[in-house]
């Protein structure tokens, strides 16, 4: 076959030069046509749209087009001509097909309309359906958004590390890192695990957050952000949990709770944006597919400002549902950890917008939150989305070293731990504030997706860790 380099098909239906000889490579999607003309529907998944290589039966060996089956794959050299009846503006009349890789009945993938339970089965091969390949596609552009609003505002990456001796959000919920022998552990009088030996002579995990290393950071850099992926070995087999996801989290020297709710309402809908104006071809497939409403919903989150509530006012506003008749699963009473029904009912049926929630209870958030003059309530705020319910969670942090201390002890966090978090408030420390957006839910909201599962290319979920 003669050497041409590769068209991206995406680049494809940008050209123009009708009659240029081109080479195309990808998978068959679908083959159909009569006992003269066949049309093969092909992608490579640099778009959702196929292209149709139209095949003049008689100019070709008769045991190689026996093997142009669904999901084979093929590398075509023919003519650019102007389509008419695929769909798209160009399609090739193939004049060299080479079969690259060949694909018998046993592929999973022959029909449409699989269960995206049974494509969660074959996780390895979902890439190759429409609906994947949409869904990672728009996966990589969002990171992209991400990194270009942060580069942009001056914010620099920071890598912080993913094994780690501390537990930022003191939930317990940490995946232990050990080389030692599970068989042979030694203890000490009490029972207690003796560490000494072990590859990081104490207890290490991974970690569940990168903030404490992160507002190391902004503390000298002023803002930063990291971007990378986080553990959480909680048991919650819901649409909304992972056990490994990926998180956002910013951190900015100076800036109080009021600044870091702009931050945070500007970041995501500069991210919602940005999968509008690129993604568009994805967006619409999805919206078309699964979620007639998901562009509208993506539109409306740019349009008004986001609600901010206390969170006071917010069990108000729920309990006041309550007498009047709107039943919960769960209990609604100042001092509850909002389930995602309550978080949901605030935006969807009471403001009908996203709602950023502010001054919860000390005792459900997390021990390095600024502590409001009540004493009652810290400054957190978490932002709640139509769909997803929360979407970020974050905090104007502590930056008073003898009230932190304080704090720590309150919650018996073991302080030879917190020593270096400790000495940026006592060299130099300054108000900062900070929040991690969840990748994954920004996801779920962006593509319209209701289980958390099919917005990663590999979910690790209590009890399943293949592929
Ligand atoms: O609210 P979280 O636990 O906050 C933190 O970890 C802070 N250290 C962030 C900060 O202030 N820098 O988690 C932040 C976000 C949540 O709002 C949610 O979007 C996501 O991370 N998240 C999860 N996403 C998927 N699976 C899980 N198990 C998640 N747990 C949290
Ligand atoms: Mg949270």
């Amino acid at each position: 076959m003669e050497k041409i380099g590769r068209t991206k098909i995406v680049d494809l239906f940008k050209r123009e030069d009708f009659g240029a000889v081109v080479n195309v490579k990808g998978w068959v999607r679908t083959r159909r046509g009569s006992k003269q003309v066949n049309f093969i529907a092909l992608n490579d998944g640099s778009t959702i749209n196929n292209v149709q290589v139209v095949v003049d039966l008689a100019n070709f060996d008769e045991e190689m087009l026996k093997l142009i089956t669904t999901g084979a794959c093929l590398s075509v050299n023919g003519v650019m001509v102007e389509s008419v009846g695929s769909g798209q503006k160009v399609e090739i009349q193939a004049r060299e097909i080479e079969v690259l890789g060949v694909c018998d009945n046993t592929y999973p993938l022959q029909k449409k309309g699989h269960s995206m339970e049974f494509l969660r089965e074959i996780a390895h091969l979902r890439p190759r359906t429409n609906t994947f390949g949409a869904v990672f596609r728009i996966r990589h552009n969002m990171a992209i958004a991400i990194h270009k609003f942060f580069h942009d505002k001056g914010f620099f990456y920071f890598h912080t590390p993913l094994i780690t001796a501390s537990d930022c959000e003191g939930a317990g919920q940490m995946f232990q890192v050990t080389t030692m022998n599970l068989y042979d552990l030694k203890k000490n009088e009490a029972g207690s695990i003796i560490y000494d030996d072990d590859f990081f002579g104490k207890q290490a995990s991974l970690t569940v957050s990168g903030q404490l290393e992160g507002e190391l950071a902004a503390t000298a850099l002023g803002s930063i952000y990291t971007f990378g992926p986080t553990f959480r070995a909680e048991n919650s087999n819901t649409p909304r949990h992972l056990a490994e996801f990926w998180m956002i989290e910013p951190e900015v020297a100076f800036n109080d709770i009021l600044d870091n709710m702009d931050l945070a309402e500007e970041f995501i809908k500069y991210c919602v944006k940005w999968a509008l104006d690129n993604c568009a071809d994805d967006v619409k497939f999805l919206n078309d597919m699964f979620d007639k409403e998901l562009i509208e919903r993506l539109q409306g989150v740019l349009k008004d400002d986001f609600v901010r509530l206390s969170y006071t006012d917010g069990i108000k506003i729920l309990e006041d549902a309550v007498a009047k008749g709107h039943k919960f699963e769960f209990p609604v009473y100042w001092g509850v950890d909002l389930a995602s029904e309550h978080e949901r009912y605030l935006v969807e049926e009471h403001f009908k917008r996203p709602v950023i929630l502010t001054d919860y209870p000390k005792e459900i958030k997390a021990f390095y939150m600024k502590m409001n003059d009540d004493n009652k309530t810290v400054r957190a705020m978490d932002v709640l989305f139509p769909k997803i319910g929360e979407i970020i969670g974050g905090s104007e942090r502590e930056s008073d070293y003898n009230k932190l201390v304080a704090r720590i002890e309150e919650l018996h966090i073991p302080m030879k731990d917190m020593w270096w978090y400790l000495d940026t408030r006592k060299f130099g420390t300054c108000p900062h504030s900070g929040f991690g957006l969840g990748f994954e839910r920004l996801l779920l909201f962006v593509t319209g997706m209701s289980n958390i599962r099919d917005v990663i290319p590999f979910p690790r979920t209590p009890r399943n860790a293949e592929f």
